[in-house]
């Protein structure tokens, strides 16, 4: 009967013994068929997190949650899948997919929602009115085969068991183990199937990684677990001390997501944008000209091929494409408020993680968020417009203490840079 086996392979773990593929296997299989109890996953998993796991163990836990439920491939295709570490004002995917898909790359996303203060792809989509983030597993393959590009939520199709431990693993204080982080991650990333996957690691106060070298680390950790399945793999490891762009907040974020397809601003995004299809295109044509790729992205912009892919894939999905023909339409009835400098001098820093969670309650309250007009460096005279707040209602009459999250003194600071490494393995 499996429970003696379970026992074993629980044990096996606490007593800090290497668990074999097979018990890894079995493990997997049995959380699968609904025979291993929570209890048993939350003492399998802590035994994980306190007793770490080698990197065969990593390399046969990601393949069996990989295995536990659908594999798709896009065999032969030039096919790219991104990853985030998750920040704060991180709306790259809604506007990276249609700059990746108007090229020619296979697109297909599965996203997640929103995790701590960090925001989520999804919550941002679904402001689309219509927009179904659920399809089936089968008109998800069958919309990225026919227009190149789609965008789902997470789903029991895919990965199952990392599903299920990730739910226990919220739920026990076991999510902090970069061998899990490691096999949860990778894991969706093989099972969603595409050939090349770009990693964009966050660095900094507002991410998982406060330090540039646990960042450097765990990049080249997930990527050589990636390439043991043979996938094309690159890392981006991108400055979180400061929101990625302006704004913060689902709507908000949505808009200058939708609004970079048009203008291509602000340069942080198209910075990051740039890079990741650059890695993209040097990973498929091993060809690393990068005045020649910059002209090519910029003709995907210029020869107006950008907006008809959003509006294809946005109506594929059964969104309301005026959406993306005119954002401004996503800030209609929105009150606006503004947020002045109480004094001169030079940005410092900013408290991003408390950012992120401003921006959730001003989401999740008022179906608002904000733009925040200055960047680390940037030199400020008092009375100088700091950020805008945006809400469903007066906001005059609310105090947002946003002004206490943005850091200034009297003595002059570097701008800092968003890129701080990028490499194709
Ligand atoms: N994101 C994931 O998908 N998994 C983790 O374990 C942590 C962050």
């Amino acid at each position: 009967m499996p429970i003696n086996d379970i026992l074993k392979i629980i044990s096996t773990k606490r007593d800090k013994l290497a668990l074999s593929k097979d018990d890894i296997a079995f493990f997997v299989r049995s959380v699968k068929d609904r025979l291993v109890d929570d209890s048993q996953i939350s003492a399998f998993l802590m035994a994980c997190f306190i007793n770490g796991l080698s990197n065969e163990e990593v390399l046969y836990l990601t393949q069996e949650l990989a295995n536990s439920g659908h594999v798709l491939s896009w065999k032969g295709s030039m096919s790219v899948d991104k990853h985030s570490t998750g920040g704060v004002g991180d709306k790259t995917t809604i506007a990276l997919l249609p700059v990746l898909s108007a090229y020619g790359f296979l697109v297909p996303k599965m996203a997640g929602r929103r995790l701590g203060y960090t925001g989520g792809t999804i919550e941002k989509i679904e402001l689309i009115p219509g927009y179904n983030v659920k399809l089936s597993m089968s008109d998800f393959v069958k919309q990225v085969e026919k227009i190149g590009i789609g965008l789902i939520s997470q789903t029991d199709e895919i990965a199952p068991v990392e599903g299920i431990f990730y739910r226990i693993r919220n739920h026990t204080s076991t999510v902090e183990s970069s061998q899990l982080i490691l096999s949860s991650i990778a894991s969706k990333k093989l099972a969603v199937g595409s050939n090349f996957i770009i990693f964009d690691i966050k660095s900094g106060e507002g991410s998982l990684f406060s330090d540039f070298n646990a960042s450097k680390a765990f990049a080249e950790d997930i990527c050589a677990i990636m390439k043991k399945f043979n996938k094309k793999v690159s890392y981006i490891i991108s400055d979180m001390n400061q929101p990625l762009a302006k704004c913060v907040g689902n709507r908000l974020e949505l808009w200058e997501a939708l609004s970079f397809l048009h203008n291509r601003k602000p340069s942080s995004l198209d910075n990051l944008i740039y890079n990741i299809f650059a890695n993209s295109y040097k990973a498929y044509h091993n060809l690393f000209d990068e005045d020649k790729i910059s002209k090519i992205y910029q003709n995907l912009f210029n020869e107006d091929k950008v907006i008809p892919k959003a509006i294809e894939w946005i109506k594929n999905q059964g969104g309301d494409p005026k959406y993306v023909e005119k954002p401004d339409r996503l800030l209609d009835g929105l009150e606006k408020t503004e947020i002045l400098s109480i004094k001169s001098g030079y940005v410092q820093s900013m408290n991003v993680k408390k950012i992120g969670w401003l921006g959730h309650y001003l989401s999740d309250n008022l179906d608002g968020g904000m733009s925040i007009m200055v960047s680390i460096g940037d030199k400020v005279e008092k009375g100088d417009v700091l950020a805008y707040v945006y809400g469903r209602e007066n906001l005059c009459s609310k105090d947002f203490d946003l002004i206490s999250l943005i850091n200034i003194k009297d003595v002059a600071c570097p701008k800092r840079k968003l890129i701080l490494d990028s490499r194709i393995l």
